[in-house]
């Protein structure tokens, strides 16, 4: 069942090229090219138009690494394709009546399809708006992949993810699938609002198109030299911090959540920004800071908050491309090397090495990798 590998959840790191292949072959048109203007939409989501048309706000509900793909979706949604976005914790959204906005969107994200919160803050959304103008009615779309779930059930549509079901508890596939949902739909709705230019379209689907065998060479170069790495953090490292801006800062959140899932080891991520308002009264040599830098509009931001941390005796790991290395060579003590790439599409490159990097520390401290403690898969209960 494990294909050979120790653990459900380095088989699900390893089987993510084939699931985002799988998600642009379903959705992605290959006969779109931007120079011939085609009046249809790059991406065949198959959203209808009482789902899209006259949309004034998106709000996304979610939970745990779907919270984290929504956020990523959010940047997407705003930058990309021009809609005002929210993302909230379903916890925090059932419990928080907000002002109704018409011709609003409503989007659950989740793996399971079963998250308790997630289904009551759809429910409640549902219910609220049906006595109101048409306009205010909800329009509920789920992204999963679990197309037969409950979610799936309440929702008007759905983005079936295509990463299939996932064993380990620790969520890696089904989140650069619900990452890449999040592409197809903002793409769409760019193209449908001609939010931005065909060819600027054109690029992100081309850079999308990449990374399947992006992934692999991070798989294939990078997995030894992260293992190694992950010995250091194994024995007295008792807390890490997580930095990132704009498009990836919900990464770094993302390497805080997996490590302390299933390391055990304290770890916060903050907007790399923020560290000088507080937490970065934490660091000292005792602390790594793993910073998310991918080049593109805030790399120099970054590197020099990493900088400041640096200045700290932190331990400073980079997440970064090739071509910075060398540059970044100065500032990081050790690098996880990924692929160039344009940074809309970076969050799928710059995830893969911090999966790893948790995964390593937990399998080298001996600890229950695909069944963490106190943790569940679904969590059907409030
Ligand atoms: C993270 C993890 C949890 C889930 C959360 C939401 O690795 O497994 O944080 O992401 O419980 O679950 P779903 O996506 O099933 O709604």
């Amino acid at each position: 069942e494990k294909q050979g590998f120790r653990h459900y959840m380095l088989k699900e790191i390893y089987e993510q090229p084939a699931v985002v292949r799988s998600s642009l072959d379903t959705y992605i048109n290959l006969n779109w090219h931007a120079d011939e203007n085609p009046d249809y939409s790059p991406v065949n989501i198959g959203l209808t138009p009482d789902m899209t048309d006259n949309l004034e706000h998106i709000q996304i509900v979610a939970c745990g690494t779907s919270w984290h793909a929504a956020l990523v979706g959010k940047y997407l949604l705003e930058q990309v394709a021009g809609i005002p976005t929210t993302v909230d914790y379903a916890s925090e959204f059932r419990y928080s009546p907000k002002p109704v906005i018409p011709n609003t969107l409503t989007i659950g994200v989740t793996q399971s399809g079963e998250t308790a919160d997630t289904i009551a803050a759809l429910e409640s959304e549902r219910a609220r708006r049906v006595n109101l103008d048409p306009k205010y009615h909800a329009r509920l779309l789920a992204i999963t992949n679990r197309a037969e779930s409950t979610i799936a059930q309440i929702c008007d549509c759905i983005i079936d993810t295509q990463a299939g079901i996932e064993i380990g508890v620790a969520a890696t596939k089904t989140f650069v699938a619900q990452t890449m949902g999040f592409y197809f739909l903002a793409l769409d709705l760019a193209y449908r609002r001609q939010a931005v230019s065909n060819q600027r379209i054109s690029e992100i689907v081309e850079g999308l198109r990449q990374i399947p065998s992006q992934i692999e060479t991070i798989l294939d170069t990078q997995a030894d030299a992260i293992e190694e790495l992950a010995h250091h953090f194994t024995n007295e490292t008792e807390d890490f911090i997580f930095i990132g801006r704009g498009i990836n800062f919900p990464i770094a959140l993302e390497g805080a959540l997996k490590l302390k899932e299933i390391s055990y080891i304290h770890a916060e991520a903050y907007p790399a920004g923020e560290m000088k308002h507080g937490p970065i009264a934490l660091l000292d040599n005792k602390v790594p800071v793993v910073a998310v830098a991918m080049p593109g509009s805030v790399y120099d931001k970054v590197i020099s908050n990493a900088q400041e941390a640096k200045a700290r005796d932190a331990r400073l790991i980079g997440v970064t491309t090739a071509m910075n290395a060398t540059e970044a060579g100065h500032t990081f003590d050790d690098i996880l090397t990924v692929p160039e790439v344009d940074e809309i599409v970076s969050p799928v490159l710059a995830v893969v090495p911090l999966q790893i990097l948790s995964y390593h520390i937990a399998a080298i401290k001996g600890l229950d990798v695909d069944q963490p403690r106190n943790l569940a898969k679904s969590v059907t209960v409030e």
